[in-house]
């Protein structure tokens, strides 16, 4: 049932595993560490539209019934052949809800008496409800909380911090997917904190990572490595294949076929194929620009550079599209650049590998965990 797989090397050990149960598909990724560097054992993906009567590509909303047969489906794969259990989960942006809030200085100690406080005007349920994380942005010398013998100067400047909140249902659904697969996760973290991981480096100035999703697709502006920015459009790659069908008159089957074979080069009956496409391509580029725009205004400096992930950004000729629509270097990310991969299947892994940024990277802090 897989629809993608790979099975690289002979087992190392300890092998782990990054899972990514996105609204289409479920992707897994196991890696290893050999010689210091992260080794890719085995990856795949599994799309989920069949488990609700949909095709390929489709995005789904599954019970936690559903989710865990189709998450112990590909356990099984022989194919993809995933041999570990220990793993970390990923949870979608949109379970999530995030929001910078402006501090006043104060010691780490008030602080945690009073984000939690602060963070209740933003969290639309009792806040008993949700599990909250909080992290001070670095912004220069004066951005740390001060000392806890330090009180000189509370309350004299600004703060901003980054509340995150999980509801607690949300981390159960979790918890109980892991019990009923037998799966050993060491943690979940929400996908935006997998995907800086896999994609970025150590950029300095801000960047912005686009995640093109099925039916959604999600920005996230970081700066020195701490998310500043997130927003999620509501569109995505499957509304290409939606306008494909209408405007071509075939299934939606044949529609996703055609836009994973062509994407948006060359023409069917007379019709562009980008023609079609940029419909929904200039709303979601346009829709990012903006959030690009809002951001360097309101924090006066650049966005260096955007970068492209998800199966979306697997659209054969995308990237010249949205290098049309920005004022900023787009490039595609590349998600196995942190992993060692035997050279022939570098460009595969390039070319058909954007929707495992998530996976990646949660593999990646998993590995990370067993040092
Ligand atoms: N080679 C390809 N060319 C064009 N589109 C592709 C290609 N591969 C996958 N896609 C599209 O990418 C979309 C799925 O992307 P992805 O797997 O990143 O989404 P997801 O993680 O399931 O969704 P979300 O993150 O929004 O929950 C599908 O609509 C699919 O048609
Ligand atoms: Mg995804």
């Amino acid at each position: 049932m897989a629809n993608f797989f790979s099975n690289l090397f002979n087992k190392q050990s300890p092998s782990v595993m990054g899972i990514d149960i996105g609204s289409s598909s479920i992707k897994m990724v196991q890696i290893s560490r050999k010689n210091g560097h992260a080794v890719l054992e085995t990856y795949g993906e599994l799309a989920l539209g069949p488990y609700t009567g949909k095709g390929v590509g489709e995005s789904t909303s599954l019970s936690a019934e559903k989710i865990i047969e189709a998450v112990n489906d590909m356990l099984k794969e022989k194919e993809v052949n995933i041999t570990t259990r220990s793993c970390g989960l990923a949870i979608p942006f949109s379970s999530s809800l995030m929001a910078v809030i402006d501090m006043p200085l104060a010691t780490k100690k008030q602080l945690e008496q009073m984000v939690p406080l602060e963070a209740r005007k933003y969290v639309p349920v009792p806040i008993s409800e949700v599990t909250l994380d909080w992290y001070i942005i670095p912004k220069d010398k004066n951005s740390e909380p001060l000392p806890d013998n330090d009180t000189s100067t509370v309350g004299s400047q600004k703060l901003e911090v980054l509340i995150v909140a999980l509801h607690n249902d949300t981390i159960n659904r979790y918890k109980n997917i892991v019990a009923k697969t037998g799966l050993d996760a060491g943690f979940f973290e929400i996908e935006i904190f997998s995907t800086i991981r896999s994609i970025l480096d150590e950029e300095v100035e801000p960047i912005m990572i686009v995640d093109m999703g099925a039916s959604t697709t999600k920005l996230y502006i970081v700066e020195k490595g701490i998310l500043r920015s997130s927003h999620m459009i509501d569109r995505g790659s499957h509304n290409i294949t939606d306008e494909l069908s209408k405007s071509l008159g075939i299934s939606l089957e044949d529609a996703e076929y055609l836009k994973r074979e062509k994407g948006v080069l060359g023409e069917i009956n007379g019709i562009a194929l980008k023609e079609v496409a940029t419909f929904t391509l200039n709303y979601i580029f346009s829709e990012a620009s903006h959030v690009v725009m809002a951001y360097q205004k309101k924090y006066n400096k650049n966005v260096a550079k955007i970068i492209l992930v998800g199966g979306g950004s697997a659209l054969k000729g995308v990237v010249d599209v949205a290098k049309d629509l920005f004022q900023t270097e787009v490039v595609a990310g590349d998600p196995f650049a942190k992993v060692v991969a035997p050279a022939f299947l570098e460009k595969v892994l390039r070319d058909t590998g954007p929707e495992f940024a998530v996976a990646v990277g949660v593999a990646l802090r998993r590995l990370q965990e067993l040092d």
